[in-house]
């Protein structure tokens, strides 16, 4: 029986995309006494992965090392071992096209695999976040082409992942999971999995429900965001400081959470997740106005920096068509190596037609290319308050430790530096006392003193 199997911890755990999701899932699993299967379609990753090498910074490296040792992980290609596991969680990519509609073609590929090789008594959970109605309706016809009964020969189940890739203070350990599965033994079972490796967990009536939880913690996010984007636009008209506000405004114990404007939305879920529901809105004619304006105002954010820029060194007296600015940061949230969606990406390409040279730093990122233009970060090591950020070191590629840079000073010949993206690695009041004009879009400078100031800071929402 299944539920022995898991109560036992001897049920095996197939995890399907080992990435920012995947492999922190399947080393929680694994120190939680399971063996775990990984699977991906990259060679690369499996290869690290059965070398005991972690290449996602939420699992971390010793701990990998330990369990793979312990043979409690191993990873392969071969979907063939599907039948192996007892569970399988499926952690694929849920990206939307160019035209911003869902693409569920990973989920889709990935069960049609499963599907073909399914057997009795397996426990399917989909982790990927979608739209509403994915599981039941995308997943359950094509598992069902097996022709074994949902409910009674295998079980399929929606339990959204909720981790924040990089934060240290709340993890898979102290998050709750949601469930909802398509039967109710269907939802026990997946109760039991999740409680058996020590999260607390919330049952929801439906993997529906289970769904639109995820996408309504995203979309609250991205409308919060957008909010303070707008408000910020208001306040530079105004003269006041809304920085100061939104501290001011977080004092009161009740009601009111922080949200902070920025240079836009960036990573794989807050730009991504909400068009998923708009999108399934509009099959029950209807219109989701709160998302389609908040992705209007976050995704206008990258020109109205890049606008601020081009505006600044023009006041400063600098042409802009010959400046050389420098972007600090272009991962999409600060000490993480992310760079999907990220807004410092598309600042980078629309300043490139407006001003002389685009440069950028960014600790954990050593080359980038944006619209075709190959970059690579500029030295900067002396602006750095601790010189080896591989203390912050979070890697999507194998490749991407952060370099140590010979030492020359680049701030001297720019005209202006753009704070995209905060990343603690930086000495702000060093970089301010030496830039002529800093442009700060993550209020970075907070805490520089007056008389420190080199030349000036201009920030967003001041
Ligand atoms: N990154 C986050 O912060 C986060 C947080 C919560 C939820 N999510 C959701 O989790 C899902 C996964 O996101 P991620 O950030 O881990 O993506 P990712 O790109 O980091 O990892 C996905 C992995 O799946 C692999 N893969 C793709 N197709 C496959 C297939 N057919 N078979 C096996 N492996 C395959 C890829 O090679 C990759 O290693 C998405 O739906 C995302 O929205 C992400």
């Amino acid at each position: 029986m299944i539920e022995d199997r898991i109560k036992n911890r001897q049920a095996k755990i197939g995890v399907i995309g080992l990435g920012y999701v995947g492999l922190p899932l399947a080393v929680h699993f694994a120190r939680n006494g399971y063996e775990v299967l990984g699977f991906d379609i990259k060679r690369e990753r499996v290869n690290l992965v059965n070398q005991g090498k972690s290449y996602i910074r939420d699992a971390k490296q010793s701990e990998l090392n330990r369990l793979v040792k312990l043979k409690k992980i191993s990873a392969t290609g071969d979907y063939n071992r599907v039948p192996e596991c007892d569970v399988i969680q499926i952690c694929v990519p849920t990206p939307v096209n160019i035209n911003k509609e869902p693409d569920v073609s990973y989920i889709v590929g990935t069960t049609e695999e499963i599907s073909k090789r399914l057997r009795k008594g397996q426990l399917i959970i989909l982790k990927s976040t979608t739209f509403p109605k994915t599981t039941e309706s995308v997943m359950l016809p094509i598992l069902e082409r097996s022709g074994l009964h949902i409910g009674k020969d295998f079980f399929l189940a929606f339990s959204p992942e909720r981790i924040d890739p990089g934060n240290k203070e709340f993890t898979l350990e102290n998050t709750p999971t949601v469930v909802g599965g398509v039967t109710s033994r269907c939802t026990k079972l997946a109760v039991l999995l999740y409680k058996n490796a020590d999260s607390n967990v919330i049952s929801v009536r439906s993997p529906a429900v289970a769904e639109l939880t995820k996408l309504i913690e995203n979309t609250f996010r991205n409308v919060n965001i957008a909010l303070m984007n707008e408000l910020a636009q208001l306040c530079e008209r105004m003269h006041i400081n809304i920085w100061e506000a939104i501290d001011a405004a977080s004092t009161k114990p009740f009601g009111f959470m922080p949200f902070y404007p920025g240079p836009g939305v960036g990573g794989h879920c807050i730009p991504i997740d909400p068009y998923y529901l708009s999108w399934k809105a509009r099959e029950y004619d209807f219109h989701t106005s709160f998302i389609e304006l908040s992705a209007k105002v976050n995704e206008d954010m990258p020109y109205y920096i890049a606008k601020k820029v081009v505006e600044s060194l023009s006041k400063a007296g600098v042409c802009p068509s010959k400046a050389r600015v420098l972007v600090l940061g272009v991962t999409f949230k600060k000490d993480v190596s992310d760079l999907r969606d990220s807004p410092a990406l598309k600042i980078i390409e629309i300043l490139e037609e407006k001003v002389g040279k685009v440069l950028y730093n960014d600790p954990y990122i050593e080359n980038i290319v944006v619209h075709n233009l190959h970059y690579t970060s500029v030295s900067l090591v002396s602006y750095m308050v601790d010189e080896s950020p591989r203390s912050h070191q979070v890697s999507s590629r194998v490749d991407e430790s952060p370099r140590s840079h010979q030492k020359t000073d680049v701030l001297r010949n720019i005209d202006c530096v753009l704070i995209a993206t905060d990343h603690s690695a930086y000495d702000y009041k060093k970089i301010v006392k030496n830039t002529k004009l800093v442009i700060d879009a993550r209020n970075a400078t907070k805490s520089v003193p007056d008389g420190l100031k080199g030349g000036s800071i201009v920030k967003l929402g001041c």
